[in-house]
């Protein structure tokens, strides 16, 4: 293959990458992001924080549209994030009073100030789900229309707690948690189906969104049962989810193995999968011999995603998390991406195509 589009699309899925407005602005970025991808994720700037000015009116935020028109120009599909997470949303949404806490995302609890009701945030999380329906289709037509480049969505992302927690059910205790229980996750797939899916969807245009639930480190044990768990409730609960999304933000030392058997134990589900946000951090001091060595881990990843996909057919795409290392928000870790700081490819880049 002479791009990674082509190695995945031979596969039948997306290959994205995490970009912003930077390498929308920067020619050489821009090349090799459309010759090989054909799907972006934002990396901010469709996080909730960005949608609020400090009056907390909504509306579009400039990068977004610049990225989705990007996009859109381009033919690439959109894989949306994020509608429903702990961080990087108001610290008024959170609040009773949404006057008593400023903009600033920090998403804590604030002193003199009482938490939101179950209803108030769910209320919040609805209206937010269709104000961003609603402001993309108004700018680039309906879901499921040519136009319109978003194709998936991250619906909630981080839902599960770390460590063992029985006392949550082992879900993460955030304030959505601590406020809503489970119930913020099913309504936000609800609304996340009804207006992507429904309202704003293209007529005749069955189910334009695929909408995922997204967390990481899905290759350690303890995580994926809680995952699992969480998941096998939602279906229980019949909740409108689509697709079960892992982050791998992972390294050198990361077994390959686990990263096998995460996916291989979420087929069961018979939902997609992605692999959403994947960098390998190299550890430091980055040597030539580990960058040959990230080389070796790429093509065991490209390896177990062709095995996964010749077996089960579930995966919808697989994005990497930047474009070049000195952009990645790993690089303090070691060098994770495909591409240097030149646009040069690496050996991880050869390793993801599928060349040894
Ligand atoms: C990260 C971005 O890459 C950083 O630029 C930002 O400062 C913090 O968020 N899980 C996610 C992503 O779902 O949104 C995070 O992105 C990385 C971890």
């Amino acid at each position: 293959p002479s791009s990674i589009k082509d190695a995945y699309g031979a596969l039948g899925m997306n290959a994205g990458v995490a970009i912003d407005t930077r390498e929308v602005g920067n020619d050489a970025a821009k090349q090799v992001v459309l010759k090989n991808f054909n799907q972006i994720t934002a990396e901010n700037d469709m996080k909730p924080e960005y949608w609020y000015n400090d009056a907390h009116e909504f509306s579009m935020p400039e990068n977004a549209k610049t990225l989705l028109h990007f996009a859109a120009d381009n033919g690439l599909a959109v894989y949306g994030h994020v509608l429903a997470w702990h961080s990087q949303t108001p610290d008024w949404f959170f609040q009773a009073d949404e006057n008593c806490a400023d903009q600033n995302p920090t998403a804590g609890v604030i002193e003199g100030c009482a938490l939101a009701s179950k209803d108030q945030m769910l209320e919040r999380e609805r209206a937010h789900i269709e104000n961003v329906a609603k402001a993309i289709a108004d700018e680039f037509g309906k879901f499921g229309s040519d136009t319109n480049p978003i194709k998936a969505f991250d619906v909630v992302n981080e839902t599960i707690n770390d460590g063992d927690s029985p006392e949550t059910n082992g879900m993460r205790n955030s304030l959505w948690y601590q406020i809503t229980g489970e119930d913020y996750i099913d309504k936000s797939f609800e609304y996340a189906n009804q207006y992507l899916n429904g309202e704003y969807a293209e007529p005749g245009v069955t189910h334009p969104v695929t909408l995922f639930i997204n967390d990481y480190n899905t290759d350690s044990a303890g995580k994926l049962g809680r995952y699992q768990s969480l998941i096998k409730r939602l279906v229980e609960r019949n909740v409108p989810f689509d697709g079960i999304g892992h982050q791998m933000h992972i390294q050198l030392t990361t077994s390959t193995a686990n990263v096998e058997n995460a996916l291989e134990t979420m087929s069961a589900f018979g939902k997609k999968q992605a692999i959403t946000e994947l960098d390998v951090a190299t550890g430091t001091p980055v040597t030539q011999a580990k960058l040959v060595e990230q080389g070796q881990f790429y093509y065991k990843m490209n390896q177990i995603i062709k095995e996964q996909q010749e077996k089960h057919h579930q995966f919808f795409s697989v994005s990497v998390w930047g474009v070049n290392d000195g952009r990645s928000w790993r690089n303090s870790e070691g060098a994770p991406l495909l591409f240097n700081d030149e646009y040069q490819a690496k050996p991880a880049y050869t390793g993801f195509i599928g060349d040894k």
